[in-house]
């Protein structure tokens, strides 16, 4: 017996890229290696006109990509995957509503449905109406709405989505992706801090002095310009995945473990943080460089980024959280594309001790220790302590303790696919609830309000010199760069 209820994915966007790329690979994958292909259907609706045969086509095609085997795919695809347009022409969203109905009595479906918004944000508002307005809101079995970030662009414009979207649907129908939280490693941290006493005992003011959050992209704009150079990175990295692996990190342990208690936890994280300085903030924006001994172009050169633009494709910041746990330890959060590495890692520093017993030379020879935690690639963590260099009078060496999950796991799973598993078995944990999403915000609106200038780096650096110069005062440095 499967863990799964039957359910019909309907996924808005079902030509896009994310569909290709993520979704239907997904969704596929899952029903291979649970035995539910019979249970999984997948209706695309798409503005195109084609018949169920061309999409299977493009779907055999995209699943193929993803590195699936044809033979379990194509039996799936021929019995499972079907389209719809939703064009005026075509009937626009009463066809939809059709159509779903007669999947569902042709295959005996019980009618859980998982609307999937696959599509740009603006149509979001649209997308939603049209749904309650063709009764896709209500189903025989469960009814659920599932949105990609960004979840609106601004604290305002997410409060009126949040009406909206609360006007058609109930809070427990709906799935705010944030796909870092399918991330495998952050969702170790709640097992990493509450499952060993010994870590979570020492997480807190009295011992820590400081934690970093860095999140790292090699990459560059891509073709993404119509999206990113309106969005920035605050928009695009901080406001939400960086946001959601700090609460993570700092919240306090919940009552349960169950959706609510643990958002109820994170949300109150936001809540504590203390306005952030202006002076704690540093934009950056990358010139041309080099990358792998490659030379790259600069943010203004990349194709359909606006002359003169001024947006951010790096942020730094130093926050503090004000609460009995963290008051006066520094947060210091940082992400930028085009740095020297892909990398996505938490450091938490430790005090050094009260007294230094280990003297050389007049200068104290101890270290603090630290917890790297490293989130991509390589997965695992290390905790970085001293010993005593042997033979060497009273040198002190760090070393780590090292745990990777490759070795000890293997490859971990997509993002999407413990997503999508989550969405089916009405599991919210690792989705963002309304409030959460307008807490994070609030917090950010003042500085996008008045964003700082934006001082250039070149490619292949860890970001402009104001934001590596961001933690000195507290006499850190970032552990990268
Ligand atoms: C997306 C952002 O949400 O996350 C991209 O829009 C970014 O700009 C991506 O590249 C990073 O995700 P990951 O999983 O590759 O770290």
């Amino acid at each position: 017996m499967s863990r799964f209820e039957p359910t019909l994915f309907v996924i808005v966007g079902g030509a896009g890229d994310l569909t290709r790329r993520k979704l239907l690979p997904a969704i596929a994958d899952i029903a291979e290696k649970n035995g539910c292909q019979d249970k999984f259907h997948v209706l695309a609706v798409g503005r195109s006109a084609q018949d169920d045969e061309e999409y299977r086509a493009w779907a055999r095609e995209s699943l193929a990509l993803a590195g699936l085997s044809p033979e379990a795919i194509s039996a799936w695809c021929d019995t499972s995957v079907h389209y719809v347009s939703n064009a005026e022409e075509a009937g626009g969203w009463q066809a939809v509503a059709d159509k779903v109905a007669a999947i569902e009595s042709a295959n005996d479906l019980p009618g859980n449905r998982a609307f999937y918004l696959a599509i740009p944000p603006r149509v979001f508002p649209p997308v939603i109406e049209a749904l309650a307005e063709v009764g896709l809101n209500r189903s025989p079995g469960f009814t659920r709405l599932v949105i990609e970030k960004p979840f609106g662009n601004s604290l305002e414009t997410a409060r009126s989505l949040n009406e909206l979207v609360h006007a058609r649907f109930e809070e427990h129908q709906v799935y705010r992706i944030d796909h870092y939280l399918g991330k495998e490693t952050v969702q170790n941290l709640l097992v990493f801090r509450f499952a060993n006493a010994l870590f979570e005992n020492s997480w807190n003011r009295s011992l820590v002095r400081s934690v970093e959050i860095t999140v790292g992209e090699h990459l560059g704009l891509e073709t993404r310009a119509g999206y990113y150079d309106q969005a920035g990175a605050f928009r695009d990295m901080i406001q939400n995945h960086v946001t959601q692996v700090l609460t993570l990190v700092a919240m306090e342990p919940p009552v349960k473990l169950d959706a609510d208690a643990i958002r109820d936890e994170k949300v109150k994280v936001l809540r504590s943080v203390v306005p952030i300085a202006a002076d704690d903030v540093v934009f950056g924006q990358y010139v041309g460089g080099l990358i792998d001994d490659e030379t790259v172009p600069g943010y203004l050169e990349e194709p359909g980024v606006a002359e003169n633009s001024v947006t951010e494709t790096a942020v730094s910041l130093r926050l503090f959280i004000d609460n009995w746990r963290w008051q006066g330890v520094p947060f210091y959060l940082r992400t930028g594309k085009r740095f020297p590495e892909r990398l996505t890692q938490i450091v938490v520093r430790f005090r050094e001790p009260p007294v230094c017993l280990f003297e050389v030379d007049g200068t104290c020879e101890v270290h603090s220790d630290a917890i790297v935690i490293t989130l991509q690639p390589n997965e695992g963590f290390e905790l970085l302590f001293d010993v005593k260099a042997p033979e060497e009078d009273m040198r002190l060496q760090t070393v780590p303790l090292d745990f990777r999950y490759d070795a000890a796991f293997g490859s971990l799973p997509d993002a999407y696919e413990t997503l999508i598993e989550d969405i089916v078995l009405g599991d919210q944990t690792l989705f963002v609830r309304s409030d959460e999403v307008e807490a994070a915000w609030s917090l950010y609106q003042p500085i996008l309000d008045n964003p700082p200038m934006p001082e250039h780096y070149a490619a292949g650096t860890w970001g402009p010199p104001g934001s590596t110069k961001l933690p000195y005062d507290t006499g850190d440095r970032w552990w990268q760069g």
